[in-house]
């Protein structure tokens, strides 16, 4: 008889998420809320790490310290990871015991629940309202089993984000030994008064961890780096259990130098703003609905134009070289979600828009 895993991975499906594969050459991926600038010139011309025959170090100083001082953060308070991803399941390890439940929202990021599943954790699921994360309905599921609660603001895959006062009422109302684990991937795109990173939370909380990554507006997402920033205690525990290696060496000077490539950042954030509204427009003038998104991608209702499923869409995208990611898994398989991608594609993407749904039309 083979050994058997514990029991809480016996029936898990690796969470391999589907960006989708095409036999045409030329394909365009919106399907994994990649930068599609690229990452910053300065990295090709900068990046002069050759020794990989040395491990890296297990805490990079210089990364830890680019990152404290252009975010204006304690440097203490900080952790690195191979990808945020790496530290949402170093976090569930950490702190559930078989038993103990987590809540994560109804379209939250996938990470989550498959994390907790791993850790051995119970799942609660707080249903959102109108596509918009719901505070009551976390603060309602909270029992003295509850140690962690999962909260991307902005979100994945729906694109909202709650307000600072809904941030600050959920904070308030949980207790001291739940944490609040506050992913903030999106946070570069969004420059809003009524946002919140998450960093303030920390320093007036013991609580709460903000996760931020590279993947997004850095460009960086095949390079896998993540950060999290908690006080110090929580950091530690998670240091003794996260991999002492888990970032690399190139991942570490790439992201140093995307940090401080302030331009860069700041022509992403302009050109992610400038191609959001005019999809907004585009869709708006072939009366397609979508979610209003703060990130780098959409939520895209087709259910007036196919109402059977977005299946045929995605197909329809796929045979015409265009990656979307179809919604199905939560359960809205009318919806599907696209990333903004570079001028041309956006158009090429919206062109293929309209060709179905005309064709639809003409059923
Ligand atoms: C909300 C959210 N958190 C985390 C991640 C993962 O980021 P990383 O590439 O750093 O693992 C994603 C990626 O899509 C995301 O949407």
């Amino acid at each position: 008889m083979f050994l058997e895993p514990k029991e809480s991975i016996l029936n898990l499906d690796a969470y391999k998420p589907n960006f989708g594969s095409s036999n045409l050459k030329k394909l365009i991926r919106l399907s994994a809320n990649e930068n599609a600038l690229g990452y910053s010139p300065r990295i090709d011309k900068e990046l002069k790490i050759k020794s990989f025959n040395r491990y890296p170090p297990q805490h990079s100083e210089e990364l830890i310290k680019t990152i404290s001082k252009i975010n204006n953060l304690d440097q203490n308070k900080l952790i690195l990871g191979n990808g945020s991803d790496d530290l949402i399941s170093v976090i569930a390890q950490t702190f559930l015991k078989p038993g103990d439940e987590a809540i994560y929202t109804e379209y939250g990021f996938l990470q989550f629940p498959q994390s907790i599943t791993v850790a051995g954790g119970i799942k609660k699921i707080a249903k959102d309202i109108n596509f918009h994360v719901s505070i009551d309905n976390i603060l309602n599921l909270i029992t003295d089993k509850t140690r962690l609660i999962f909260l991307a603001n902005a979100n994945n895959p729906t694109g909202t984000f709650i307000s600072k006062s809904e941030v600050y009422r959920l904070i308030n109302n949980i207790p001291e030994n739940i944490l609040l684990v506050y992913d903030a991937a999106y946070a570069e795109y969004i420059r809003n008064d009524d946002y919140i990173d998450g960093s303030e939370l920390v320093e007036n909380f013991n609580n709460v961890i903000m996760l931020r990554t590279f993947s997004k507006l850095h460009g960086l997402a095949g390079l896998r780096l993540g950060w999290g920033y908690s006080n110090s205690k929580i950091i530690n525990f998670l240091m003794a259990v996260r991999g002492p290696f888990s970032v690399n060496s190139i991942a570490i000077e790439a992201g140093i130098i995307a940090m401080k490539d302030i331009d860069f950042q700041n022509h992403c954030f302009d050109f992610n703003l400038k191609s959001m509204k005019f999809m907004e427009i585009e869709l708006g003038k072939l009366g397609v609905k979508y979610v209003k998104s703060s990130t780098n991608f959409i939520l895209i209702n087709l259910s007036d134009q196919d109402k059977s499923s977005t299946k045929n869409a995605v197909l329809f995208f796929k045979k015409n070289g265009v990656l979307v990611r179809e919604m199905n898994v939560y359960n809205l398989p009318n919806y599907i979600r696209v990333s903004l991608g570079s001028e041309e594609e956006n158009n090429y993407f919206l062109k293929l828009l309209k060709k179905f749904i005309t064709q639809n039309d003409n059923r």
